[in-house]
């Protein structure tokens, strides 16, 4: 497996990994109380008990966050130091969760363990990187136990097509990517989302855009059945400039919700 999006984002992550662990805030997690979004608190029902797999867990705090509210949970991600870093900071906090090294395409050889989870979990930045929506799908249904679920967050893909280096109506940001663009972005960029100060070297990344309805249509191929979507105008990292930070920690249109920030949804294995 030496695709080269594959190489080149993988070399993006591992070295995110030092510079999120001086970045996220790990104070709640290391207080024992570590949290999700408020998105994911309304929508998630309870986890404790529960056996979940977290994919493309990086440096493991939402995985440790779930496994403080009582959950089994096993944290995968194709990044060996995002691991070592989960690992490390699952023993800092006395934690118990398991953590795997594996590319998501290549998780059910890595974790051989298909149909037993109840709960696959991934949010906040995950299938922009992944170029085969249909593939990722059939990945989770091969690990949920009939009648366990999906449960997914992240950015809506309508406003990924907009960015903030390309100039928009004043205070916004302009057009950047066609929707239904089919072809990766590749993209040369030092810069990282939660540390204004950080300059990567491993800069190239290679980025995808799924469509909603390719989202639901590759999840119900895969077998599963669609419980919610929910379209959200509210989103967990500063997307767009134009956002502001809510006291709940989301970030927000300042006037009006002009276009849906991220979506989530649950989607069942029929039992
Ligand atoms: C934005 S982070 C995950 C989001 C998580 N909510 C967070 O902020 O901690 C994206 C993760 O996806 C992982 N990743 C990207 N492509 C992957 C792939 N093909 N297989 C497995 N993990 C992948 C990266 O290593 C990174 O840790």
């Amino acid at each position: 497996m030496t695709e080269a999006w594959r190489e080149a984002n993988r070399a993006n992550w591992d070295e995110r990994v030092a510079v999120h662990l001086r970045s996220y805030d790990l104070a709640p997690l290391r207080a024992g109380r570590g949290q999700l979004t408020p998105i994911e608190t309304a929508e998630l029902e309870d986890v404790a008990g529960k056996r979940i797999l977290h994919l493309q867990c990086h440096i493991g705090s939402d995985t440790l966050a779930l496994a403080q509210m009582g959950a089994e949970v096993t944290g995968l991600d194709f990044s060996a130091p995002a691991i070592e870093a989960a690992r490390a900071l699952a023993a800092e906090i006395g934690v118990a969760a398991r953590f795997v090294v594996s590319d998501i395409y290549a998780a059910p050889e890595a974790l051989p363990e298909p149909a037993s989870f109840d709960l696959v979990y991934t949010t906040w930045g995950t299938i922009c990187w992944l170029p085969d929506i249909a593939g990722w799908a059939r990945v989770i249904a091969h690990f949920l136990k009939p009648g366990g679920a999906l449960y997914f967050a992240d950015a809506h893909p309508a406003a990924l097509v907009f960015d903030d280096d390309v100039a928009g109506p004043v205070g916004f940001p302009g057009w950047f990517t066609p929707y239904f663009d089919t072809a990766p972005l590749i993209q040369d960029d030092t810069r990282d989302y939660s540390d204004a100060t950080a300059r990567l070297s491993a800069m190239r990344t290679y980025q995808y855009i799924h469509p909603l309805g390719a989202i639901v249509s590759a999840l119900i191929d895969a077998g599963l059945r669609l419980a919610f979507l929910h379209e959200h105008p509210a989103v967990a990292w500063r997307m767009f400039l134009a956002l502001e930070r809510s006291a709940d920690g989301m970030y927000r249109w300042q006037d009006k919700p002009w276009l849906p920030l991220s979506v989530s949804l649950m989607a069942r294995r029929p039992a």
